[in-house]
């Protein structure tokens, strides 16, 4: 009677594990027909963006870039990368149309996380300094215009009101940063201080998004390139759009006709976005609850928490893990998503991948199969549908431009290139290829032809240096 009894509570507990998860399978549901209803808010939300400002959630913040690299940018350059847990100084050295890149030189920071939510003089002084080592690392006659200033693209990756193309004011921080006091200041004008108190002389030519960085960065490669997308730490997309299609646009008209904007789409919100209540416990908790919803439900910084807190739902309410709920499990951010990647695509037979995270990061051991399976497809659950409305998304942007459809008369090899970065599309391969093969699904095998998903490794610091190469201070004299 006592097995008896034991089985039928251990059925039991696998019956209401499993419920959770279905229903939680069943709130991510994201039908064709339900990608469509995004990808159409996705434009309307555009529309209202570019019409007014504060016409939308969609900032669609005018970049200040209407022209793209050509291929002639010339000279050396530098490029510091913020927007992640760690920053990147470069030195590109360009070397115009026929050598292009001649040489590149990096380093890579880590911020100490008490500087992510200080103050910004204490964030900017830290990264001065590493610059300040950085330049003193260059090497003798390599910068071709001697006593020249040297001169910087700055790509800030947070949501920027810029005022030309090398000042702007930081309208909120996103993605774990909260540093009060540079809210509203002009992000140029902290790093050029920060950079004159600790005495190294460089001035900001171009301050930019990571998704116009990395737009500039494409284009530079193929001008094919239309549009750019992140996802990383966080999401957003940048694109082209026609200077005459931005009512909110009073300056004078680009002679390009052009003008780049940075969506900001990770602040997106529908009621059409398959919510949860997982997602809205997230949200409440988060640094920044009601912002970013978008992107709290596809990018890196976020998918690993959403899978945490269903198996702590999973323990608490069917002893998923046995009967008592593993300590670990109620510390936030502590399953991160490259662990969760890990889980996810575990090929071996007993999941061996999937039994060794639970135990070393969890401290979950001995963890049967059968769990380890459930694991594995809570986890894809969360990465399909994040691949998914990314995708969506994506199609948002085409059908912006014009571009979801084959017209008439398009030439046969008109491509729309879309240049994609961010260490989630480039590491977590079962979310990538869930990506493309959704927008495949939405364009149709006919238009899939002709929309190219190009990934672009570090495009946004070479897309900052090319930038400040073409807003240099010396253009005039070259
Ligand atoms: C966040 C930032 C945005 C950035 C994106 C990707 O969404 O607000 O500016 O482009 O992350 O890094």
């Amino acid at each position: 009677a006592l097995i008896v009894r034991h089985r039928m509570q251990s059925s039991g507990k696998w019956a209401k594990a499993m419920a959770i998860l279905d229903d939680f399978e069943d709130k991510c549901a994201t039908p064709i027909g339900k990608l469509r209803q995004v990808a159409d808010a996705m434009t309307v939300e555009m529309h209202a963006g570019l019409a007014s400002e504060g016409g939308s959630k969609l900032k669609m913040l005018i970049s200040y870039v209407d022209n793209l690299p050509t291929g002639d940018e010339d000279g050396l350059f530098y490029a510091l990368d913020l927007g992640g847990t760690n920053f990147r100084v470069l030195r590109v050295l360009l070397g115009g149309k026929d050598k292009h890149v001649i040489k590149q030189e990096f380093d890579e920071v880590s911020i100490p996380p008490h500087l992510m939510v200080g103050n910004s003089a204490g964030l900017f002084d830290f990264i001065a300094e590493a610059l300040k080592k950085f330049v003193a690392t260059e090497g003798e006659g390599l910068h071709p215009f001697a006593g020249r200033q040297r001169e910087l693209g700055f790509t800030f990756s947070f949501p920027v009101k810029q005022s030309s193309i090398a000042s702007g004011s930081l309208i909120k921080w996103t993605k774990g940063f909260s540093i009060e006091d540079a809210v509203g200041e002009d992000v140029v004008g902290e790093l050029t201080k920060a950079m004159e108190r600790v005495g190294v002389d460089l001035r900001v030519a171009a301050l930019v998004n990571d998704t116009i960085g990395t737009l500039a960065g494409g284009r530079y490669n193929n001008p094919d390139v239309v549009a750019a997308v992140i996802l990383g730490t966080g999401t957003n997309a940048a694109y082209v759009e026609r200077a005459q299609a931005i009512p909110k646009w009073h300056g004078v008209l680009p002679k390009s006709g052009e003008m780049v904007i940075n969506m900001e789409w990770g602040n997106f919100r529908s009621s059409h976005l398959p919510l949860t209540e997982y997602d809205h416990e997230l949200d409440l908790e988060s640094l920044n609850p009601g912002e970013q919803i978008f992107e709290k439900i596809i990018s890196g910084m976020y998918l690993g928490d959403i899978v945490r807190r269903v198996l702590l739902k999973m323990a608490e309410e069917a002893e998923f893990f046995g009967d008592t709920v593993p300590p670990k499990l109620r510390i936030p951010f502590i399953l991160r998503t490259p662990d969760m990647s890990a889980m996810h695509q575990d090929t071996s037979s007993d999941l061996k991948v999937v039994g060794s995270k639970l135990k070393d990061i969890l401290e979950i051991p001995n963890t049967s199969l059968k769990t380890r399976k459930i694991i594995v497809k809570l986890c894809d659950i969360v990465a399909v549908r994040g691949a998914r409305l990314s995708a969506a998304g994506i199609l948002g942007i085409l059908k912006k431009l014009g571009r979801d459809v084959t017209r008439e008369g398009d030439s046969e090899k008109q491509k729309s290139v879309v240049a994609l970065d961010g260490g989630l599309f480039e590491h977590y391969t079962k979310f990538s290829k869930s990506m493309e093969s959704t927008l495949k699904e939405l364009l149709g095998e006919e238009v899939s032809e002709h929309i190219v998903i190009e990934q672009s490794n570090d495009g946004s610091g070479i897309g900052a240096a090319l930038l400040a190469a073409s807003h240099s201070q010396y253009l005039e004299e070259c």
